[in-house]
């Protein structure tokens, strides 16, 4: 399974990508407010990292703004994946970026049926968001079964991306489940490196190493 960072902030592409565990990154329109810095600027600087898979979202909401927007950034670099809604226009210019070669991360996915038609105009990647359902009581996990099953029954080569993750539970839960891509915060993807016992256990080794003559 490719591991996504779900950030705009190039310390922490950086960190991760440095470490060998990253496989690419999503940024939405508020993780790109939450830095303070111009788009482009920031989408260059991952890109120039070498992150193979950076997906950049379109904010128009007409097929045509969608569309143009998408071209935009699909020329900035060969890494950018475009992400577009989920939305009658978003199905639109999904079919027309893809019949072009621009790949797109269909995203603000919610059910099974809305996958289905992601991957019917040719989406790169789908992205159901698991933890907004778990939040309004709904099992975010229960759609990423469905949709793997679906994708499975047809072969579509669309790849599911599970958004929207919150802990490493998620994390694991989408592995067994087969899904293609988890991508995650900072902080989640911190917590699967680390183990207490870990920690513990290094610490115990090279206290005794300490007891090893030497020379
Ligand atoms: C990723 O592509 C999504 O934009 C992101 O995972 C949404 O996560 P959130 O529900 O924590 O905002």
């Amino acid at each position: 399974m490719k591991l996504f960072l779900d950030t705009a902030s190039v310390a922490e592409i950086r960190t991760m990508w440095e470490m060998g565990i990253l496989d690419g990154v999503t940024t939405n329109p508020t993780l790109v407010a939450k830095e303070g810095r111009r788009f482009e600027e920031v989408l260059r600087e991952i890109c120039a990292l070498g992150v193979p898979s950076v997906s950049a979202e379109v904010v128009g909401t007409s097929v045509e703004q969608m569309v143009q927007e998408g071209r935009h950034l699909r020329g900035l670099h060969p890494s950018i994946y475009v992400k577009v809604p989920m939305t009658p226009a978003g199905l639109r210019a999904t079919k027309t970026l893809s019949s072009e070669g621009t790949r797109v991360n269909m995203t603000l996915v919610f059910s099974a049926n809305q996958a289905l038609l992601a991957a019917k105009v040719g989406a790169a990647y789908v992205s159901p968001f698991i933890g907004r359902l778990d939040d309004q009581g709904q099992e975010g996990m229960a759609l990423i079964d469905e949709i793997v099953q679906v994708y499975e029954n047809y072969d579509f080569a669309t790849e599911v991306l599970v958004a929207s993750v919150r802990h490493p539970v998620h994390v694991l839960e989408a592995a067994k489940l087969g899904a293609d891509i988890a991508t995650m915060p900072f902080g989640v993807m911190e917590k699967l490196v680390q183990h207490p016992l870990t920690d513990l256990g290094l610490a115990r080794f090279l206290k005794d190493w300490e007891k090893v003559p030497k020379g």
